[in-house]
């Protein structure tokens, strides 16, 4: 993949434009799929810029930020904030960060309207979604990393079994989708969530390589 990263100089006008090709990863699945654990892994493999959406939002919250206050109200419920909030959020933080080599998005995008927005954003500074990487782990194995994870995570929303399984059902109804519409465009791979952080890790490592 590395070969991809490369730039073009072209003469427009009689000035001198250097167009940098990014890649940029999805990475999928699940909360508690382990795609925060994965993404800290990734990022020093592949320095790409991790923007996790999740972060973002705890992030506000801990500062009591107006955004923070919004997204407070549907996270604690364990529902999705809405669009326009979180489209604006993700796209101040790419904005904010032209000279990055590409990203990889964790928690975004969460429905089909954040996808489209995802590629749009993108494609204003020439880049694309260049693979979808879904960490494959079934409900019960969520419900009880999640739990374990609350004992010390210091998240409400981690702590209540009720709570994380409106997560799940969410993530199935709202989230799955985008799965699909990557796949349409041959960008979307599954991968085996279960056994160790460097298995999984090499899993997709082995994906990445190949795009
Ligand atoms: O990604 P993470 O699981 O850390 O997100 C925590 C919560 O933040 C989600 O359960 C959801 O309430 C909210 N969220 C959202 N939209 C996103 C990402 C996160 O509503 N794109
Ligand atoms: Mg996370």
């Amino acid at each position: 993949m590395f070969f991809r990263t490369f730039a073009v100089v072209l003469i427009v006008n009689r000035k001198i434009k250097v167009l940098i090709y990014m890649i940029n990863l999805v990475l999928f699945g699940p909360p508690g799929s382990g795609k925060g654990t994965q993404a800290e892994k990734l990022v020093e493999a592949y320095d790409l810029l991790h923007i996790s959406t999740g972060d973002l939002f705890r992030f506000n919250m801990k500062n009591d930020t107006p955004l923070g206050q919004e997204a407070k109200r549907y996270i604690t419920k364990g529902e999705l904030v809405p669009d326009s909030v979180t489209i604006n959020m993700l796209k101040a933080r790419v904005e904010e960060t032209p000279d990055v080599k590409g990203y990889i998005f964790d928690g975004f995008p969460r429905n089909i309207n954040q996808s489209e927005h995802l590629d749009k954003i993108l494609a204003e500074r020439g880049g694309q979604v260049d693979g979808l990487l879904m960490l494959d782990v079934e409900e019960k194995e969520i419900v009880a990393r999640i739990l374990n994870r609350g004992k010390t995570s210091g998240r409400a929303d981690d702590n209540d079994e009720e709570i994380i399984r409106n997560r799940f059902q969410v993530y199935q109804n709202e989230t799955s989708p985008v799965f699909d519409y990557y796949d349409k465009q041959e960008k979307s791979h599954k991968i085996d969530g279960i056994g160790s952080i460097d298995d999984i890790f090499a899993r997709l490592s082995d994906v990445i390589d190949s795009l």
